[in-house]
């Protein structure tokens, strides 16, 4: 009979604050997201640089009833003050039926529900004398929801507030704002926001996403990006600029917008100070992550000599989260309301950082943050890639410089997660630890959560290495998707956790404070996917280019065989079959020119169909990849990267050898990249024990990802008898995921468990993740 058995009064390993979450600005998380501002583009901020479609008055609409007549036009030349110059001039002519605007708030409109109450706010000044005003909910027709009047008097600048309630329910309602009276009027920062924030804060978050935060109990939040951090101009005062936190704090009204580099507006109402507020109301530790100066997309590099303010910024930051009152930044913290620190213990410098350049500006933030705090756990970048010579330099960087932590990042294939069940087996405790920000297989239905579980033991088994890990993207608004899988989905009024939500609830709630000792006896059964080697259809592809390919030839190593073909002129992404390859070890060589186009080429080996397939990308998104990516059924996971530029008119000499699964390529006879495409391996189980010394409890997690179920007799050393729960996602076909309107599909059942000895015989399902929670006693 198989067995796991616990000794659960022998603990290994401290598992700190393995699980955490990632909040990026990206999918409309931020502003129309978690940020519980209803109203889009509030301070007419909104500009083509955000995005081409966009105007200063975007989702705004001027009204005109019966009769109702006025001009509007954006200013900005007396603005509320800092950075928010933008304003309304709105000239009424004629009141008739209305004569105002209104705003159509994110996704299908301004979300008025009945009995709700909402806090209504607006920065005008008129000219002259009065402008009584009338601030509505409203249908897109007109029908009135809520209703208040208020007037503005006088030329300076003021904030008018007030209470709405709606006595309807309507998700596609609209905001308006209207003039009793004819005359010149200028507005600024309509704001409408939910009386019921999160925790009820002024400037809050929206609270039913956020209790789904809270029902996880991250033991801490990295933010605020992912590429939103370093995307953008070397310059703070940029509209474009990279994220600098400094622009993200004081009044509302004040701070500027900013380009988000996934293709909108930020309003960075968002800002650091409400992160930190945010960290603090999930009782999770904030992971603030910082550019270095340098904009890996665009290569843009601030110079070494004047890296200074870049990094103030960071040692700012932590005297702005730490610092007592008497501190510049730890003052300002209390004046903005919050005198106690925020005890930041993490720093991250770069996310995703590929290039010389940062490896070359790190060490100066490395040095000035451990010199002036060296109590900060300073975490170093390994790129965007799992291996490969970036991966392989980060590490570097971070032995060379003692940094902390490093942050990898990897969005793969599931048979990808399952075939690297192992990866951090043999990393050394000695070395800094792996913060793995940024990780998820391609989908949100169960198999991926299933998969995704069966790693995250992988994790834990592994926490002398493994000190960080969070699922990434967390939030997605589902009318605004830039990514996907995500971990939370929601519109203008609802919200649900997908399939990977409830795997990592049910592991961060479940997170022990100590790994304990266990064996096993069987469980030693391994079921192993795919091919011994690579065979299919090989390609010869233009990716987003002209090219002219020539010299082209196979040669089946094993037979000496060698096959030569014609040449191909390809125009932009034309694609080639060269010939179907069943040989264990083949070398396919060619030269390729491009002739015009932003990228390169491609080399297709293995190919079975559209969906399943191994690529030698020679260029990348930004051409500055020679990337090896395996696709199994349509998910793509990169196994292989070096950084290289194809240039226009220049030949190069391409060799790809493939041995087994062993993949290896040059270019003019230099080394690129050296990877194997490893062959999935589903164990029988997969296990892992731990404590909770706060409760006296005892975890034991065990995840079957296979197809048929296995039975297990379960023995905790160190318990008399079994009492507690044992929470468990079974019965769900692989493809299912969670909706709106089924939003729990796929979600963990608690039971109670009890056996009158310390041991009992369990049948764990086909596809299943089970937690047991036993109580260990006095
Ligand atoms: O999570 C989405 C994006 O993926 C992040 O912005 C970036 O760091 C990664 O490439």
């Amino acid at each position: 009979m198989n067995k796991i058995k616990v000794f659960a009064n022998e603990k290994t390993k401290p598992m700190g604050d393995l699980y955490g979450i990632f909040f990026e600005d990206i999918n409309h998380a931020a502003d129309g997201g978690l940020y519980g501002e209803l109203v889009r583009n509030r301070s007419f901020e909104f500009a083509c640089i955000d995005n081409p479609s966009y105007r200063s008055t975007t989702a705004w609409e001027k009204v005109e009833l019966d009769g109702g007549k006025l001009s509007i036009a954006v200013e900005n030349k007396n603005g509320i003050g800092g950075q928010n110059n933008n304003y309304l001039v709105a000239e009424v002519y004629n009141v008739g039926g209305g004569a105002g605007i209104k705003n159509y708030g994110y996704g299908t409109g301004v979300p008025s529900v009945e009995g709700r109450k909402y806090n209504f706010s607006i920065f005008a000044r008129v000219p002259s004398g009065d402008m009584p005003m009338r601030v509505t909910i409203e249908s897109p027709s007109g029908k009135v929801y809520a209703e208040k009047s208020f007037t503005v008097s006088g030329d300076k600048w003021t904030k008018y507030e007030m209470e709405l309630c709606a006595d309807t329910t309507d998700y596609n309602g609209r905001l308006g704002v209207y003039a009793e009276k004819t005359g010149k009027i200028y507005l600024d920062m309509i704001s409408l926001f939910p009386a019921d924030t999160y925790k009820e804060r002024k400037n809050g978050m929206r609270a039913d996403i956020a209790k789904l935060l809270e029902d996880m109990k991250p033991k801490f939040m990295r933010f605020p990006g992912g590429c939103l951090i370093h995307d953008g101009s070397m310059n703070k005062d940029d509209r474009d600029s990279a994220y600098r936190w400094k622009n993200t704090i004081g009044p509302v009204e004040e701070r500027p917008s900013r380009k988000n580099n996934w293709g909108y507006n930020q309003s960075l109402g968002l800002g650091y100070y409400e992160y930190f507020l945010l960290c603090e109301d999930l009782n999770t530790k904030p992971v603030p992550i910082l550019p270095a100066g340098y904009n890996p997309h665009s290569k843009q590099a601030v110079a070494i000599d004047d890296l200074g303010e870049w990094i103030d910024d960071a040692l700012d930051l932590i005297e702005f989260a730490n610092g007592d009152t008497t501190t510049k930044w730890g003052r300002i913290r209390a004046e903005l309301g919050h005198e106690a620190p925020f005890n930041l213990e993490y720093i991250g410098i770069g996310n995703e950082e590929v290039g010389q350049e940062f490896w070359d500006r790190y060490v100066y933030f490395h040095k000035a943050i451990k010199e002036k705090y060296p109590e900060i756990k300073v975490i170093n970048t390994s790129g965007p890639f799992a291996q490969g010579t970036e991966y392989e330099r980060g590490w570097k960087s971070a032995r060379d410089n003692g940094s902390d932590l490093v942050d990898e990042h990897y969005y793969m294939s599931p048979e990808w997660f399952i075939a690297n069940h192992h990866r951090y087996d043999n990393f050394k405790e000695t070395d800094p630890k792996v913060f793995l920000g940024e990780y998820a297989t391609w989908g949100n239905t169960y198999y991926n959560a299933l998969v995704e579980a069966s790693f995250m033991i992988g994790l834990e088994r592994n926490v002398h290495a493994v000190s960080l890990a969070c699922y990434a993207p967390m939030l997605c608004h589902v009318d605004y998707i830039n990514w996907q899988p995500d971990m939370i989905w929601f519109n203008n009024h609802d919200v649900y956790g997908s399939a990977n939500y409830y795997v990592q609830k049910m592991f961060m709630t479940n997170q022990g404070t100590d790994l304990v000792k266990m064996t096993t006896e069987g469980l030693d059964n391994k079921k192993v996917l795919g091919e011994e080697y690579i065979r299919g259809e090989v390609l010869l592809e233009s990716d987003q280019s002209d090219a002219v390919f020539s010299n082209i030839q196979i040669r089946n190593e094993k037979t000496g065989e060698v096959k030569k073909y014609d040449d191909i002129t390809a125009r932009r992404n034309e694609s080639f079959p060269l010939d179907n390859i069943d040989s264990e070890e083949y070398t396919l060589s060619l030269t390729a020119k491009k002739t015009s186009g932003p990228r390169g080429f491609r080399i297709v080996i293995g190919k079975k169909d559209n969906d399943n397939l191994i690529l030698w990308n020679v260029s990348g998104w930004a051409n500055q990849d020679s990337e090896v990516a395996a696709r199994v059924n349509g998910r793509q996971s990169t196994i292989g990267h070096k950084m290289f530029t194809v240039d226009t008119d220049v030949e190069y000499k391409l060799e790809i050898k493939v041995k087994g699964r062993e993949i290896n390529t040059y270019i003019d006879g230099e080394h690129m990249n050296r990877t194997v495409d490893k062959q999935p391996v589903i164990e029988e189980l997969y296990y892992i024990a731990s404590v909770d010394a706060d409760t006296n409890d005892v975890i034991v997690k065990v995840v079957n990802i296979d197809d048929k179920a296995v039975t297990s007799v379960i023995e905790i050393d160190g318990v008399d008898k079994i009492d507690g729960t044992v929470t468990d996602i079974k019965d769900c076909a692989l493809d299912s995921k969670n909706s709106f309107e089924n939003p729990t599909l796929v979600s963990p059942k608690e039971n109670k468990i009890t056996s009158d000895t310390n041991l009992f015989e369990y049948n764990f399902d086909k596809h299943s993740i089970t937690i047991f929670r036993i109580k260990m006693g006095k």
